[in-house]
């Protein structure tokens, strides 16, 4: 098998902050029941900045911190539900402003909140048939632009941001093993598209996505491990979409996995969709936690319904 590893990671958020006392000014809520529910203390929305800015910050950091220059990308892959343009998109949008060669391949792709994990599988393939030798993967949403803001159940638990990933493909490197699904059956998570006719407002039920979401995370662990065959503890970290603390304790606890192996950021951007595992490992780096060899279970889960769980190891 053949397959990437993580070289260096990016991230940018908007400069403003939105506390929980500042929703209870506008809604009906308290930072006691937001914080005690979901773990999150604040979140960044967007102010003037895009959904694409964003990303191409994100995509800037990512790059510089793994030595990569720009023309020696060969696939460039945006996962977002959210994109500033319909067309061009967003990847396309990253080509121009970073100066990526003509010849590498750039889309958005949206698997909601679990579309950076399918992103890096899919990178992973289209790496395998290219002549070069890196990927840009990044996960961006503005979120804030699709949350239902009079709907104080679910519009308390997103944030806006970007992180972005530059993996680098070699055949003698194991694959990530990924593991992605879908059950397009549910409608427990729903935003219309513009083909709709209707405004795309997110629409959730709470308490069932959070049992769904324990359940996937528990499970996918352990597909992403028995694919790869790797002993559990031979894993540095576990970057779980965060979405909620208390579905990561759940899932966590279920798995036999201890609080030193679990990154967690959301008090301070909430649910950030696309962007929730790529920032967690860019802010990682940034705090020297990453360092080479280090193996890393990704699990994201979302709309879809979909999830995706994948082992990358820090090259
Ligand atoms: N502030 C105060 N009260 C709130 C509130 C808020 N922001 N949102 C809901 N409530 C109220 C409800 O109206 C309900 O009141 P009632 O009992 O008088 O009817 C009460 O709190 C409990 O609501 P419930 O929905 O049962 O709460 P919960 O414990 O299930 O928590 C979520 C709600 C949304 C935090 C939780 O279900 C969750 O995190 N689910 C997963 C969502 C998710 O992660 N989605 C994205 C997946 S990618």
């Amino acid at each position: 098998m053949s397959g990437v590893k993580l070289r260096g990671c990016g991230h940018c958020v908007p400069a403003r902050v939105v506390t929980n006392d500042d929703l209870a000014r506008r809604m009906d809520t308290s930072d006691a029941w937001i914080s005690s529910r979901t773990g999150i203390r604040s979140r960044h929305i967007c102010g003037e900045e895009t959904q694409a800015q964003l990303c191409t910050e994100a995509a800037r950091m990512a790059l510089e911190r793994a030595g990569v220059r720009p023309e020696e990308i060969g696939v460039c892959l945006v996962a977002t539900m959210t994109p500033e343009s319909l067309m061009p998109s967003t990847a396309c949008a990253l080509q121009k402003a970073l100066g990526l060669a003509q010849d590498t391949v750039c889309f958005d792709m949206n698997a909601a909140c679990t579309g950076f994990v399918y992103a890096l599988h899919t990178a992973e393939c289209l790496l395998a048939a290219s002549p070069r030798r890196f990927a840009l993967v990044v996960g961006g949403d503005a979120m804030s632009r699709i949350v239902d803001w009079s709907d104080r159940s679910t519009c308390i638990l997103f944030g806006d941001g970007a992180g972005a990933a530059v993996v680098e493909y070699r055949p003698e490197w194991p694959s990530v093993g990924a593991v992605l699904g879908c059950d397009g059956d549910s409608e427990l998570l729903y935003a219309a598209g513009p083909g709709s006719g209707k405004t795309p407002r997110i629409a959730m039920e709470g308490t069932r996505v959070f049992k769904f979401a324990v359940e996937t995370v528990s499970r996918c662990i352990a597909q992403v491990l028995a694919r790869t065959g790797t002993a559990q503890e031979d894993v540095r970290w576990f970057v779980l979409h965060q979405a909620n603390a208390r579905i990561i304790d759940l899932a966590a606890r279920r798995c036999g996995i201890g609080a030193d192996r679990l990154y967690v950021n959301l008090s301070q951007y909430g649910n950030t969709s696309a962007a929730s595992i790529p920032l967690a490992l860019s802010e990682m780096q940034e705090k020297g936690l990453l360092h080479s060899g280090d193996r890393m279970v990704l699990v994201g889960f979302g709309g879809g319904l979909t999830w995706g769980g994948a082992l990358l190891d820090m090259a």
